[in-house]
């Protein structure tokens, strides 16, 4: 039912486009139509069918799905070729992102014209269903009970190996695999944005920041805590807390309509109330779903619409003092926001 109701959708903008065939060609806009689960193969989207072109691997799932047409062929673009030809198609559309090489050999042998376009999928993608939205609450869900592992665990062990014991916690409670490398940043390390685990040891009276994002059926969570192990001095305090209410005021923004580039405004804003805005080094989040970077673009001028989840992640990364970045996911509603992430944003010290 959600596969046909996105097949339509997307047959809806072929014939606004006048096209009378759509390439997919991304393996997660493939998986988003078809259910495929395989990550090699095309799929050709006609007004009459729903070709799906992957090889000998795949066969038997590729038989076990409803409502496609299987075809099998080691040369898939071949393949793709001779489907145009046989059903006679005049302008098949194409994603922009296409490699070059496969649009090289279409504009040689495919009989239709072939015509780019710019994030179709990905823009019915950014539009979660009912069904979507449950699957990363689900995913916040697991997250929050190895976020209060992680709180139970930490203590003067390497970035690491808290790292491989939170993922395996992860993989044990639920979830299927990560959707970046966990990050765990601790003291000077902090003032790093996107620092990667390392063998520091951490230490007393250090800075503590989590950033891990993980699928939990095909649909990732992308959360950020930052927390002390041991005390830390007013001058962190007070960072901590404009940025926290950097993120409560940015949250508050958010609802159906809104122009997406507002929020990084605000969050700009009143970080430079606070004369933090030049350690603000970064956008200030992104939609979240089968990927971990999706639609929206929070940087461009379009309007969020309900049903979109996206992250808010305001940060500063201060030398010599330390970073602090907090990030929840963010629901859009029609008239606001539901915020999915059940974790406490108080400053933790432990
Ligand atoms: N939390 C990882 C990212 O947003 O890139
Ligand atoms: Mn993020």
């Amino acid at each position: 039912m959600e596969i046909n109701n996105r097949i339509n959708k997307l047959r809806k903008y072929l014939k606004e486009f006048s096209l009378d065939g759509f390439l997919v060609t991304n393996q997660t806009n493939i998986k988003y139509l078809t259910n495929f689960t395989g990550d090699d193969g095309i799929v050709l989207v006609t007004f009459e069918s729903v070709y799906l072109i992957s090889d000998q691997r795949f066969k038997i799932e590729l038989n076990n799905l409803k409502d496609i047409q299987p075809i099998i062929s080691n040369e898939y673009l071949k393949a793709t070729c001779d489907i145009i030809s046989k059903d006679h198609l005049i302008a098949v559309g194409f994603e922009d992102s296409i490699e070059f090489s496969m649009y090289d050999y279409l504009d040689e042998n495919a009989t239709s014209d072939i015509v780019s376009i710019s994030n179709l999928i990905e823009s019915l993608r950014s539009i979660k269903s009912n069904n979507e939205i449950q699957k990363i609450k689900k995913a916040n869900l697991i997250a929050k009970k190895a976020f209060d592992f992680f709180i139970d665990k930490i203590d003067y062990q390497t970035e690491r190996s808290l790292a491989i014991d939170l993922d395996y916690f992860l993989k044990k409670n639920g979830a299927d695999k990560p959707s970046f490398d966990t990050i765990i940043a601790s003291g000077s390390n902090t003032v790093l944005p996107h620092s990667t685990i390392s063998n520091r040891k951490i230490n007393h009276n250090d800075l503590v920041m989590l950033d891990f994002g993980y699928f939990v059926n095909d649909y990732t969570f992308d959360i950020t805590r930052t927390i002390s192990l041991g005390k830390q001095n007013k001058e962190i305090k007070k960072v901590y807390n404009v940025v926290l209410d950097a993120l409560n005021e940015t949250t508050k923004l958010v609802r159906s309509g809104l122009p997406a580039n507002l929020l990084y405004e605000r969050a700009k804003k009143i970080l430079k109330s606070n004369n933090l805005d030049q350690y603000f080094t970064h956008g200030i989040g992104h939609g979240i779903g089968l990927s971990i970077h999706e639609l929206p673009n929070l940087n461009s001028f379009d309007e969020l619409i309900s049903g979109q989840i996206i992250t808010i992640e305001p940060g500063v990364y201060i030398p010599g003092l330390g970073g602090i970045r907090i990030e929840n996911d963010i629901l859009v509603t029609e008239n606001g926001y539901e915020n999915l992430t059940p974790i406490s944003t108080e400053f933790i010290e432990l």
